[in-house]
């Protein structure tokens, strides 16, 4: 099976190929930003169904990604700077170099042909093969790739999946990286780099203050919480990424107070 498309595309064509004959190797031509760096590479696969997103999948790495930069020329500009969200994130987690490059020239950043659009490219898929390669189900490191998701995935939720995926781990990064900044591991200052470099590129860093009594129930029903206790990636210094467990709900309380318009 060859999935050709967007995140959409290559995680119903690596699905389709895990569940045929009970698995065939699958090649993935990512033709996003978002798929190149992340959907494409992971080897979670995964189509959703009317009870929720991604409930029927399977875990098939695929024999090859063929990430072509050619393909992006034709992406709105809009999907473009969406995909930057994982690539800043990467950034945080894992590779200040990404962070630096993106500071360099935020706007040169938002399309296919600016200076350092391939190596942001490039550097992205790097560290998430080495961390899925040490970690392909989720036991243990992987988690560091849900930075910013906690929050992410609620507001995915509330919007019904109309809300770009990129856009929404923007607003949940600058909320993760509050949360830290009030339990003593960040400063105020990465809690303003968060937020500049992810507006620079054009990204949303805030969403309805009135939406926190709904989105709090469903953070703790994401994957990544045990049972309903709310589990959180956050920053323990900018690069290096830590699990947080059940945060205190006035901290979370007072963290969305960071990301509320
Ligand atoms: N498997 C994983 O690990 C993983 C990780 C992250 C996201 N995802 C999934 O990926 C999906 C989001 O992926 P996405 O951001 O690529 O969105 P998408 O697949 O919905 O594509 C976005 C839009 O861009 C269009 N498009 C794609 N390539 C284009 C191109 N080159 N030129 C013009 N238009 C193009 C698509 O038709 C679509 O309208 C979500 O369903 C998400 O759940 C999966």
């Amino acid at each position: 099976v060859v999935g050709i498309g967007g995140g959409a595309t290559t995680d119903l064509a690596g699905f389709a190929a895990a569940s045929w004959l009970r698995g065939v190797p699958v090649v993935q031509v990512p033709t996003t930003v978002l798929g190149m760096v992340d959907a494409a590479v992971g080897g979670k696969t995964a189509i959703d169904i009317a009870a929720g997103k991604n409930l029927v999948g399977a875990f098939h790495p695929p024999a090859g990604v063929l990430a072509d930069l050619s393909t992006l020329e034709t992406l709105p500009r809009t999907d473009y700077v969406a995909g930057l969200a994982e690539v800043i994130k990467t950034g945080f987690i894992a590779d200040g170099e990404i962070l630096r490059r993106v500071a360099d020239d935020p706007q040169d950043a938002t399309g296919p042909h600016g200076r350092h659009s391939r190596e942001l490219i490039e550097r992205s898929i790097a560290v998430k093969a080495r961390v899925v390669a040490a970690d392909l189900r989720e036991s243990g490191l992987r988690e560091i790739l849900n930075y910013g998701h906690t929050l992410g995935h609620a507001i995915e939720k509330l919007e019904r999946y109309t809300f770009r995926h990129g856009d929404a781990v923007a607003i949940g990064m600058v909320f993760a990286a509050e949360v830290a900044r009030l339990a003593g591991k960040l400063t105020q200052q990465d809690v303003a780099l968060h937020k500049e470099m992810l507006t620079s590129v054009g990204l949303p860093v805030t969403y309805r203050a009135g939406a926190w009594p709904e989105l709090r129930p469903t953070m703790s029903l994401d994957k990544k919480a045990r049972g309903t206790r709310l589990r959180m990636i956050i920053l323990d210094g900018i690069g290096n990424p830590v699990g947080y467990d059940s945060p205190p709900e006035d901290l979370l309380t007072e963290a969305y107070q960071a990301v509320a318009r």
